[in-house]
């Protein structure tokens, strides 16, 4: 079944610096990012990964091109409602977890509505619990995060990311940090989001068992998407990572 794109790239390119040190990032990328879908983005260090996804959450401004939720362009939105819309709409998970060390985790994943001035309704709130729960911290709600493992401490930007219901996360290295099994876990919770809750997650990798799990892998190399495939095993994807290796 085909799913409606949650947000649509036109057109995209970067261009970072000027003069002998201008980096071109990202070159004229077109993509549909669907819903209810994991899509993993590969490729070599330096190839527009990270570039790509602070484009299409709107955390950077494209030099050419459009990202397009809806019909909205949110290049075109002013810094305002760049950041409403992130606040509505995006969830983020970093290889650094980024959680904020004075707090609880219950007030690290209800950071969100702080941060926007709302409150979740009781019902919301109690989804949000239940979030927390099935990534097993319900015992943990009243730790801080030095208390945590790795593994929880990603888990609690997880359920943040949740919280808010977002039509995407974007998960950038969320594994790298993390042993190989508590890395796994990870991503079958960024599934099971795609799955149970309706989100799309775009999940940035340079590992080829972390992709492995992705609906769809996009490989980009010097900016330009060079692939685009359905799911498929770590084995090949391992070919495909070798394959633009060894073609630069
Ligand atoms: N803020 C920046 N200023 C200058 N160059 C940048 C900046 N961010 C990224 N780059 C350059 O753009 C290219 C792509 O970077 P990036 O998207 O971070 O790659 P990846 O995530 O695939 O490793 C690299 O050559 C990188 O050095
Ligand atoms: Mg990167």
């Amino acid at each position: 079944m085909l799913e409606v794109p949650v947000v649509r790239a036109r057109g995209l390119s970067k261009v970072f610096g000027g003069g002998d040190s201008e980096v071109h990032a990202l070159r004229d990328v077109s993509v549909d990012i669907e819903g209810r879908r994991l899509t993993a983005i590969m490729g070599p260090s330096g190839s527009g990964k990270s570039t790509l996804m602070h484009l299409l959450a709107g955390l950077d401004r494209p030099s050419a091109g459009a990202v397009l939720y809806d019909d909205v362009d949110i290049t075109a939105l002013d810094d305002r409602r760049l950041t409403a819309l992130r606040r509505t709409e995006i969830g983020f998970v970093f290889q650094a977890f980024n959680l904020v060390p004075t707090l609880t985790v219950l007030e690290n994943v209800l950071l969100p509505f702080e941060l926007g001035g709302t409150k979740p309704s009781g019902e919301h709130r109690e989804w949000i619990l239940e979030r927390a729960g099935d990534l097993g911290l319900t015992p943990l709600l009243g730790r801080r995060p030095h208390q945590l493992s790795g593994g929880q401490q990603q888990r609690v930007a997880i359920a943040r990311a949740l919280a808010i219901r977002p039509r995407l996360i974007f998960a950038d290295e969320p594994t790298g940090n993390l042993d190989s099994r508590t890395g796994l876990e990870v991503l079958m919770m960024l599934e099971s989001a795609t799955r149970e809750h309706d989100q799309a997650v775009v999940l940035v990798t340079h590992d080829p068992a972390a992709a492995a799990h992705a609906d769809r892998v996009l490989f980009i190399s010097d900016g330009i998407v060079v692939h685009d495939v359905g799911r498929t095993d770590a084995a090949t994807l391992s070919d495909m990572v070798l394959e633009l290796a060894g073609a630069r």
